[in-house]
């Protein structure tokens, strides 16, 4: 299993002949290195609907008859654009083939009238993400880490639009990971964060490693 960090907050996750995709914002990102034509996935999860989230998100649906899964309002939006879609909202959770999905709260907006930003944890067979999605820190992310043991956290470092990098390190507390990747940094220049600093700060108070992944590059998992 390996996790690929597509760019800002796009992950390419794949095990077991299964790929899964979230937030794929390929088309118009200065630092991804794929393009949506490169991907094919089996699910596509899409954490709210603005467009560096959203991104590629219905043509990579469309070419590879993939599913993508989202809160109510932007699973609409991508059934009418003609993408297979299953919606969930928060605090939902839905077992598929790789395991459970459940949506969780993100303080944030979601790009869609009425509809709600969000974050996924994932149970990817024998591993747990939490893909905090565009948030703020909150403090229930210490009751997410108490329903699931969570093994990696991806979390937006960028600040201005979400957490920084030293709100981030308090979310790795509440969280307790066994390995964090930081996202949501760099694509734009105010969202400028370093991530090494983030890196420190959180090794020199939390039992968790800090793994920053470069567009294109992956996190083997064996
Ligand atoms: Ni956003
Ligand atoms: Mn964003």
């Amino acid at each position: 299993m390996k996790i690929e960090f597509l760019g800002h907050a796009g992950c390419l996750i794949e095990g077991q002949d299964v790929t899964l995709v979230i937030d794929p914002f390929l088309s118009g990102n200065p630092l991804a290195r794929k393009k949506p034509g490169d991907i094919r996935a089996d699910y596509i999860l899409v954490t709210h609907a603005h467009q560096d989230h959203l991104g590629d998100a219905i043509p990579i649906a469309k070419a590879s008859d993939g599913l993508i899964i989202s809160t109510f309002e932007v699973a609409n939006l991508c059934e009418k654009e003609g993408a297979r879609v299953h919606a969930m909202h928060i605090g939902g959770t839905r077992e598929f083939e790789f395991g459970l999905v459940r949506v969780t709260p993100a303080f944030h907006g979601s790009g869609v009238e009425g509809g709600h930003a969000a974050g996924f944890i994932i149970e990817f067979f024998d591993k747990t993400i939490y893909h905090a999605g565009d948030t703020s820190l909150f403090g229930d992310m210490e009751l997410l880490a108490d329903l699931h043991d969570i093994d990696i956290a991806i979390l937006p470092i960028g600040g201005n639009f979400t957490m920084d990098a030293s709100d981030a390190v308090e979310a790795v507390a509440m969280i307790a990971p066994t390995t964090v990747i930081p996202i949501h940094y760099d694509t734009f220049p105010v969202i400028k964060a370093d991530p090494q600093e983030f890196r420190e700060m959180v090794e020199a108070q939390i039992d968790a490693t800090v793994v920053i992944l470069a567009p294109g590059e992956s996190l083997d998992l064996g």
